[in-house]
């Protein structure tokens, strides 16, 4: 179910693509779904947002039900029984029902849950759990305390101040045999403070028919933890992430102070790679093992080899870092780079679409982009490919071992052969052969003696001014 609105999350963005972990919920419950029938097999409720939601999760290869207009929980079901029912297909035995916003359910538990209703053979089989505040939540209320057996469902709202006191919520999951679920949803009503058709009330129909509705307590809370407010989802993600580097931690990686870190659910990272304070790794970035990364790193979509180090405060978008590299501190790595094996991209350097060779070193205050680099390459400080000419980007080609001087600038298209040289503050704009020496700037002119004469002929006119005469130099200076 993912159709709702979400009015909770004052949000324009549907609540199902909120995130936690940095991927949306929905993206969490079908990879949950997922772990127990083939996509094909999962029918994914949508409605408001729809397009916005299916194209989201549309490479899950889940089908879709639309719900236009969103009438509730019971609603959800009505019409994906007229939708199945229409469909032609033999309907399911039973239906695994999950809520689009509770995103941190273990396939476990689901396996669990289905296994008891298979084993109780119930009509209804509940998942619930016991938070310390189930404020919010529908109540389930069980025949008997301890016993599986279940005699309602109540929403919050509709609480008896002695109800009030239950603390076992539902969950908004659960396992239903398809004929007895859908014998009972013309049966629901809006008599309620939503007035909408809730699910939740198809327990107590079903006990009314004499049919078996039990439940299964989850073993922790946080798995069946809904996500109704910006301040629930976030605390979701904080219950996520904590997980996240504990089982990053039990694979042999060290985090300091993972509280402060931000590494969403798909990162992967090697065993003995240590990740300092506040940093960020973000998307399906993967890092190697024995990498350092230093405080205040973000890294997004990136993939790092072994041994990398990251210093201090460095940007990686979609970029690609061979073993032994050393970043930073203060990188900027945009999409496409590659940064070869060994190589070195140090303070304030920004690469966009690059290929840097093996062993390559670009220390200080560089921008390289669209350019090919060979291995052993010394870029000097301040050296600027000027990849754009107002209307394209051209490419900047450089080959093995090339000693490009400081601060140059490199006017592609443009290509320096292997070995080569370039002169300090050289603007290059033409070829340079392999081997050869380029230097591109104005000739330096040295004019000596030049200092003591200036001020003597100041200290000239000076003196002539005091005097009330104009010295010829002082009457050339004011010309100028
Ligand atoms: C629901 C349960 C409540 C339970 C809680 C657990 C009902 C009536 N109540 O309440 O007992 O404790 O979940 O999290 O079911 N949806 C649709 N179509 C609709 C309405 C909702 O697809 O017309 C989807 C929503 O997108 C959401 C899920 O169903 O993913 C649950 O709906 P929501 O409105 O969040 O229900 P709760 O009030 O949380
Ligand atoms: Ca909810």
């Amino acid at each position: 179910m993912a159709a709702g609105k979400g009015t909770r999350l004052n949000s324009k963005r549907p609540k199902v693509l909120h995130e936690v972990g940095g991927r949306a919920l929905l993206l969490h419950v079908i990879a949950a779904a997922k772990t127990l029938v083939p996509a094909k097999e999962i029918y994914c409720i949508v409605g408001h947002g729809a397009e916005r939601v299916r194209a989201a999760v549309a490479t899950t290869g889940v089908s879709f039900v639309p719900q236009p207009d969103q009438r509730g929980t019971g609603h959800a079901m009505q019409v994906l029984k007229v939708w199945l029912e229409l469909s032609g297909a033999p309907l399911p035995k039973h239906l695994l029902v999950l809520s689009g916003d509770v995103p941190l359910i273990r396939p476990e538990t689901l396996s669990a849950l289905c296994e008891l209703h298979l084993k109780e053979r119930a009509a209804m089989s509940i998942l619930t759990a016991v938070p310390e505040n189930p404020t919010g939540y529908g109540r389930v209320l069980r025949l008997t305390a301890g016993q599986p057996e279940v005699l309602a469902i109540v929403e919050q709202k509709a609480l008896t101040p002695a109800q009030l006191a239950t603390r076992e919520i539902n969950s908004g999951i659960y396992c239903f045999e398809t004929a007895a679920l859908f014998s009972k949803l013309d049966l629901l009503c809006t008599d309620n403070a939503h007035g909408e058709l809730y699910l939740t009330d198809v327990a107590a129909l079903l006990v009314a028919d004499g049919q078996r509705v039990v439940a299964l307590q989850a073993e922790s809370v946080d798995e069946v933890l809904g996500a109704n407010t910006i301040a629930e989802v976030m605390h979701l993600d904080a219950t996520m992430r904590a997980a996240n580097a504990r089982r990053l931690m039990a694979q042999g990686v060290t985090i300091y102070r993972p509280d402060t870190c931000v590494i969403d659910a798909e990162v992967s990272i090697g065993p003995d790679t240590v990740i300092e304070p506040y940093v960020q790794l973000l998307g399906a970035t993967r890092i190697g093992s024995e990498c350092r990364i230093r405080s205040y790193s973000v890294i997004q979509h990136s993939v790092l080899g072994n041994c990398v180090i990251v210093r201090n405060g460095c940007i990686l978008d979609r970029a690609e870092v061979g073993d032994g590299a050393v970043l930073g501190p203060y990188a900027h790595l945009r999409p496409e780079s590659r940064i070869g094996e060994m190589a070195h991209v140090g303070n304030f350097c920004e690469t966009k679409k690059v290929t840097l060779g093996r062993g390559s070193k670009a220390n200080h205050l560089t921008y390289l982009g669209d350019a090919v680099i060979g291995s052993g390459v010394n870029v000097g400080a301040g050296v600027i490919t000027c990849n754009y000419d107002g209307a394209k980007k051209h490419t900047t080609t450089i080959g093995d071992g090339v000693f490009v001087g400081s601060d140059c600038t490199l006017v592609a298209p443009v290509s320096i052969g292997d070995g080569a040289y370039v002169g300090a503050g050289s603007c290059i704009t033409h070829p340079v052969p392999a081997g050869a020496l380029a230097i591109g700037r104005g000739r330096q002119v040295t004019k000596e003696g030049w200092v003591a004469a200036r001020r003597a002929a100041r200290a000239a006119a000076r003196d002539a001014d005091q005097s009330g005469t104009q010295s010829p130099a002082q009457t050339s200076e004011k010309k100028k």
